[in-house]
């Protein structure tokens, strides 16, 4: 096991999956690492949908049409509850900040387990909503097929390309 920064660049979004069953005790042990995340005053504004059926996960695929998308066996969609989420005083709601954390953490610790995810936010939020009945104050915010990679390579040209430090990086003032 290599170091944070090894783990770091191996995580890449999968957008092929196999069929192969995730384990139980793997999915609960990424879910788990999820549930650890900071929040804004600790409010914690998640619900995760674990879907595993077939059906559902068909349905899903309207708000999002791909193929990769439902090859993957388990989708998880990771939703904001804006009522929890800390507002400051300016009014800022948190909400999204807080579940791009916990999202973080479980595409990590499925890459640490050998496992593949991609973060989705490109899909029909309001078809969705519907779908699977979420109450008003629930936004899904981004699904994650999670699934064993069907090939090692990865064919996603932007990994790994990110700006340097030196264009990202300031020193006492922008
Ligand atoms: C907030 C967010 C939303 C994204 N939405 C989508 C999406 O809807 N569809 C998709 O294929 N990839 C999506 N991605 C994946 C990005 O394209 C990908 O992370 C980026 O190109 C870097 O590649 P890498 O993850 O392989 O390192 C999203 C990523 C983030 C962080």
């Amino acid at each position: 096991m290599g170091n944070f920064l090894e783990l770091a660049m191996r995580r890449y979004s999968v957008r092929n999956y196999s069929d192969v069953r995730v384990e139980e005790e793997k999915l609960n042990y990424i879910l788990e690492c999820g549930r650890v995340a900071p929040s804004a005053a600790n409010n914690q504004p998640w619900h995760i949908i674990v879907i595993r059926d077939v059906e559902m996960r068909r349905k899903l695929a309207m708000t999002y049409n791909r193929d990769w998308f439902i090859q993957a066996p388990v989708i998880l969609v990771i939703c904001g509850d804006h009522q929890s989420g800390w507002k400051r005083a300016d009014g800022k709601d948190h909400t999204d900040i807080d579940v791009s954390i916990i999202i973080d953490h479980i595409t990590l610790a499925a890459a640490e387990q050998g496992l593949g995810t991609c973060w989705i936010c490109n899909f029909d939020a309001i078809l969705c909503s519907q779908v699977l009945a979420l109450p008003q104050h629930i936004e899904p915010i981004a699904y994650l097929p999670v699934g064993y990679p069907a090939d090692s390579t990865d064919n996603n040209s932007r990994h790994l390309k990110r700006k340097s430090l030196n264009e990202i990086i300031h020193y006492e003032t922008f």
